[in-house]
């Protein structure tokens, strides 16, 4: 049996690939602009078929995320309940920046050249109409570490629980089979982290460093990465990550960039709240101290055929305060276009009695 090659727009639990490239957007605030974007971004799904049928086996997957300054312009739709952007925490020592970005396309393959290949004709389709801000290639470093040389995505969720965490259900039905996401891109003090013993590291990480096993939590003092990035109230609250090493050595940049994609946003808002403040405030994440976030931008992804379907959307209000509510601009009706999944693949919008459902911050 031979495999289809193509994997459709906006999965966004894609297969973990070899190689990735993270690339954030601003977009023109003219109306000539909104419109070639919105072409573009619809036809993302045969720019996709265009690279992925020539490269058989390449794994090659595209997850558009769009930003709240230009939302409504560019859909016609009133926002998504929790888009907003990127909302700054400033700890004692370290602070999560805020930086610009309308539009992140999160590009994977298991070959660099098929992701550079999606990302040149991106860039060409957008052409004027958008401002690269960020653009970063990221890789597989062995059995999947960070340069710090630690396992990472181990914790993420899997079977039923990957749609329960990560897609908009009933709680935001015109959005329902969506998803946020929410990047950071990290340089690493390599050196110093160098210098640390591997026990004061694994302290830091909370997993041992050579086999990946997990440590117990502290009773109480400084808690782990891993301690401080579990959110409960009445259950846990996961988030999918496929972050990446990147990195150039020759000018001594070591990075990861993180990604994570959520149900809520509000779940990885706490991550990064007891991450930079700390928990208690004042013992902020150990990892702070060896890594910098220089970026910091956050995003809704559309269902697969709402994104198909912008092309079809009326004309661009004046102004982004001017919120339209959904429905007459867009020709695909949200509901029909999510279609109870991301569009394709595994993911299923979870039961309205998902523990997880309409859950608001703690
Ligand atoms: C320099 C950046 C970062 C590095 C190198 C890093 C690395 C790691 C590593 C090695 C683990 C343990 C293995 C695993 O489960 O994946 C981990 C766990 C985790 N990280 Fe990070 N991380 C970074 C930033 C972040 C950020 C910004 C967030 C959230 C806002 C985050 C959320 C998580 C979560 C949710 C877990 C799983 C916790 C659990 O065990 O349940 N990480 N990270």
């Amino acid at each position: 049996m031979t495999t289809r090659p193509i994997i459709p727009p906006q999965q966004i639990d894609a297969p973990l690939t070899r190689y990735s490239i993270f690339l954030v957007l601003t977009v023109a605030d003219d109306g000539g602009s909104v419109a070639a974007v919105r072409s573009a971004l619809a036809g993302t799904e045969d720019l996709v078929k265009d690279v992925s049928f020539r490269a058989s086996g390449a794994q090659l997957s595209c997850t558009v995320g769009i930003g709240s300054r230009v939302w409504t312009r560019l859909t016609g739709l009133v926002q998504p309940a929790e888009l907003h952007p990127f909302r700054e925490i400033a700890g004692a020592t370290h602070t999560a920046v805020a930086t610009p970005g309308d539009l992140l396309f999160h590009i994977r393959a298991d070959r660099h050249d098929v992701c550079f290949e999606l990302e040149r004709l991106l860039v060409e389709t957008l052409g004027t109409a958008t401002t690269t801000v960020d653009e970063v290639s990221g890789f597989r470093y062995f059995d999947r570490r960070d340069l710090l040389g630690f396992v990472d995505g181990t914790a993420n969720p899997i079977g039923p629980d990957l749609p329960d965490s990560t897609v908009v259900g009933d709680e935001d039905p015109t959005f329902a089979g969506g998803s946020y996401v929410l990047v950071q891109k990290y340089t690493h003090r390599l050196a110093a982290w160098q210098a640390l013993t591997t026990e004061q590291q694994e302290a830091i990480m909370g997993r041992r460093k050579a086999d990946n096993v997990e440590l117990d939590d502290v009773e109480s003092g400084q808690k782990a990465h891993k301690t401080l990035t579990t959110i409960t109230d009445d259950g846990e609250h996961d988030i999918l990550r496929d972050n990446m090493p990147f990195g150039s050595p020759g000018s001594g940049e070591f990075g990861t960039y993180f990604i994570g994609y959520s149900r809520h946003l509000w779940v990885i808002e706490k991550m990064l709240e007891r991450m930079f403040v700390g928990d208690p405030p004042g013992l902020h994440d150990r990892l702070l101290d060896f890594s910098v976030a220089q970026t910091g931008t956050c995003y809704f992804v559309p269902p697969a055929a709402m994104l198909a379907g912008l092309d079809d959307v009326g004309p661009a209000p004046t102004s982004s305060d001017e919120a339209p509510g959904p429905g007459p601009a867009l020709a695909v009706p949200p509901q029909d276009a999510a279609r109870g999944t991301l569009g394709i693949g595994s993911l299923k919008i979870p039961h309205p009695t998902s523990t997880t459902a309409g859950r608001t911050p703690r």
